[in-house]
């Protein structure tokens, strides 16, 4: 197949799937890391609470940090975007690590289970894509298309998932969701921004 060809099959996939993906998120109670964390005390296990908040905190902002760069990448050139490129890549590199904090949290349910097992599978597309980019293997078009086609329909509603169900099951106040780019905006009826108050 020609890499036109491609290229358009990509762009058409990343233009159908571009209706929102998200279910409407429960009710907040706390918009406020700092807040959630204290509030912690109250849990069984207190430690295990704030490492959860702090886990979904951090992923949080990597997961704005990838959105960050979805959205400006394609209006920079030269330095400025190269620099972005390896911003997003670092930040992206975090998530395992996150990933594998609310997978261990004692208790969690079978769906929070499912969503973390689900997003050890799709998530290596996103710093695939980055690193490519870094190493000039990946067009910025194919990049951005190829995160956005894996990342609109799977990973970022599977992160919320994981963030509600990690926070239940540690007795942590009930985060809002993942945000999405501008090319897959979450909802406005749902709650967004994890613990962030910016919403
Ligand atoms: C998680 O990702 C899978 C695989 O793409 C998808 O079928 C499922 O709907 C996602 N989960 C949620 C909660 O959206």
């Amino acid at each position: 197949m020609k890499a036109s060809t491609i290229t358009a099959i990509i762009a058409f996939t990343a233009s159908a799937i571009a209706s929102p993906v998200y279910k409407v998120a429960p009710v907040l109670r706390t918009r406020d890391a700092a807040v959630a964390a204290a509030r912690c005390a109250n849990a069984a296990n207190p430690g295990i609470c704030q490492s959860v908040v702090e886990t979904i905190n951090g992923w949080d902002e990597s997961v704005n940090t990838v959105n960050d760069f979805l959205n400006r990448a394609p209006l920079l050139a030269g330095q400025d975007l190269v620099n972005l490129e390896n911003i997003a890549l670092q930040l992206a590199l975090n998530e395992p690590g996150f990933l594998g904090i609310l997978k261990s949290t004692p208790g969690i349910s079978p769906q929070g289970l499912a969503a973390a097992t689900t997003l050890g599978q799709v998530f290596p597309a996103v710093p695939q894509n980055l690193q490519g980019l870094v190493q000039g293997t990946v067009t910025l078009t194919d990049a951005i298309n190829n995160i956005n086609t894996i990342r609109c329909p799977s990973i970022l509603p599977n992160i919320s998932l994981l963030w509600v169900e990690a926070a239940r099951a540690a007795g942590a106040d009930t985060p809002g969701f993942a945000l999405g780019p501008n090319f897959c905006p979450l909802l406005p009826a749902n709650v967004g921004d994890g613990y962030s108050l910016d919403v």
